[in-house]
């Protein structure tokens, strides 16, 4: 992690003296399907865990497989466009290009699982109210100093290589 040791030096000087400018919330990137968090999530109430389970180790939430839609699909809408589609995507076991809405760089560590273990914090209080939405973007601050907000407020470490170890 040589590397990171010395960028972080040479970068550390301007990122405290102005953190980057964080744009919340960011524009709602194009998606390959008109999916709706608010048809599933909130109208049909289908639970979070059923399309993103966040399987053991813990660290990713996971993006569902066509299969997963396919449960209900196979028989509802199926003679949508989009459904239509969807099938198409299936039927070649290719995964649905969906365009990232919250992500981290491979060299910070975070963990769904732990964070979800945090009395208090839930999936909207870092992704906001995702089941009222038809179209996703990202609303909440999930920047170094978003992160480093909530640990100074929770009493958690703010250390340098808690968030940027050598996993
Ligand atoms: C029927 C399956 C399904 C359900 C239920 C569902 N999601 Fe999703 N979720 C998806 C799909 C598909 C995507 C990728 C497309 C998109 O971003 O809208 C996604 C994307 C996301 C993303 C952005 C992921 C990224 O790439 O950054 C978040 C955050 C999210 N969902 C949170 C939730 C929360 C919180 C709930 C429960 C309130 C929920 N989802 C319920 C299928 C589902
Ligand atoms: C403490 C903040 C926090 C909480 C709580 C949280 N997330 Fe996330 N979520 C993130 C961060 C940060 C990322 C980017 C992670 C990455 O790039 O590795 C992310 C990414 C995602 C993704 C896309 C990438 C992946 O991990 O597979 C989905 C889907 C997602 N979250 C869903 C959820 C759901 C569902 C919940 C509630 C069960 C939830 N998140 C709770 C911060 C959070
Ligand atoms: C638990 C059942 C269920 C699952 C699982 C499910 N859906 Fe749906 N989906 C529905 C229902 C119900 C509707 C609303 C149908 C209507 O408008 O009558 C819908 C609507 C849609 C539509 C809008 C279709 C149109 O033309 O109006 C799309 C696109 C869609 N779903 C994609 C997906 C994707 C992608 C997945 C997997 C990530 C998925 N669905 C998983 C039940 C489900
Ligand atoms: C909503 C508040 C909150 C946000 C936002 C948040 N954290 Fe945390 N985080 C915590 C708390 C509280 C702990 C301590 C958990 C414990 O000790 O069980 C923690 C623990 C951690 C840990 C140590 C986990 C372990 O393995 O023991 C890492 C790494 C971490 N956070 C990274 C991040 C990163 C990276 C972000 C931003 C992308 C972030 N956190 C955003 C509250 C938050
Ligand atoms: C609570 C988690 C957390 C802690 C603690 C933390 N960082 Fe970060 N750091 C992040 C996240 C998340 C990013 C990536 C932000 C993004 O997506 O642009 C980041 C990015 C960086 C970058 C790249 C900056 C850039 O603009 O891309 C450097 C350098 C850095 N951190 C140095 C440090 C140093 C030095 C410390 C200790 C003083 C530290 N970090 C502590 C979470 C953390």
């Amino acid at each position: 992690m040589r590397w990171f040791a010395a960028a972080a030096i040479s970068v550390s000087a301007i990122l405290f003296a102005q953190l980057p400018d964080v744009k919340i919330p960011r524009p709602a990137p194009e998606q390959p399907l008109p999916f709706s968090h608010k048809t599933h999530a909130g109208i049909n109430k289908t639970a979070c865990a059923h399309c993103h389970p966040v399987p053991d180790p813990g660290d990713f939430a996971t993006i569902p497989k066509t299969q997963v839609c396919m449960g209900c699909h196979q028989a509802v809408k199926k003679d949508s466009p989009h459904i239509q589609k969807l099938a198409g995507f299936h039927a070649e076991a290719k995964k649905i290009p969906w365009a990232p809405v919250y992500r981290v760089p491979d060299w910070v560590s975070f963990s769904h699982k732990k964070h979800l273990g945090v009395e208090g914090v839930k999936c909207a209080t870092c992704h906001g109210e995702v089941a009222t939405y038809d179209v996703l973007r990202r609303e909440k601050d999930i920047s170094m100093a978003g992160c480093m907000d909530c640990h100074r407020a929770k009493g958690a470490s703010n250390e340098c290589l808690l968030c940027h170890d050598q996993r």
